[in-house]
């Protein structure tokens, strides 16, 4: 794994940093209130899982499974429901958990699809946000950072399912992709 990282971009001090400030903006904001954590599988797990240690707060986490790119890093704008929630959300206060908002078609596609089940809140948190790729415009309530359009890996994140593992977030080599 290591020799087909380029570089470091997000060191593991940085991500920890990053994870307390959004554990605590979301615990300032759900006080007293009971949130519906739904984690995307499978990048958002390895966020999802240092996140709710975060959250001193009673809550739900649930997981939902949907198509993903592949071994390719180009989106394919189609998104399908592999795993659904195993409960109602309906009257809660849900968070969608992502690991990164890209194109903004898999958010705005899942936040359509839980809106209409009728939660009473909805909203969104994003480790990584790549603003410069978004195709749809999509409102997100907590980011945590910003991103060159550069392809990454690590802390959940794979390319071809690896590198979930890394503690950092990476640039591979470019080698690594020219099986592509
Ligand atoms: P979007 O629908 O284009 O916003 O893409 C969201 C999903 O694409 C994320 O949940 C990731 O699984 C994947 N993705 C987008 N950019 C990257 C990246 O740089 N590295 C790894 N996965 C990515
Ligand atoms: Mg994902």
């Amino acid at each position: 794994m290591e020799r087909d990282i380029d570089r470091v971009l997000i060191s593991a001090e940085e991500i920890a940093r990053t994870v307390d400030r959004l554990g605590a903006e979301i615990t300032r904001d759900y006080a007293g209130r009971e949130p519906y954590l739904v984690g995307i599988l499978r990048g958002a797990v390895v966020f999802l899982s240092d996140l709710v240690r975060r959250i001193p707060l009673p809550l739900t986490m649930d997981f939902m499974a949907i198509s993903s790119y592949g071994a390719s890093r180009r989106s394919s704008g189609i998104v399908k429901i592999i795993q659904d929630l195993s409960a109602n959300i309906n009257g809660r206060d849900v968070i969608i958990v992502e690991d990164i908002v890209d194109t903004g078609l898999t958010v705005n596609y899942l936040k359509e699809l839980l809106e209409v089940r009728g939660p009473r809140s909805l909203a969104t948190c994003t480790l990584l946000n790549k603003l410069s790729r978004r195709k749809v415009p999509v409102k997100v309530e907590y980011i945590g950072i910003e991103v060159p359009d550069e392809f990454v890996v690590g802390y959940g994140l794979d390319y071809g399912e690896r590198y979930r593992n890394l503690k950092e977030i990476c640039v591979l080599k470019e080698a690594v992709y020219t099986d592509e």
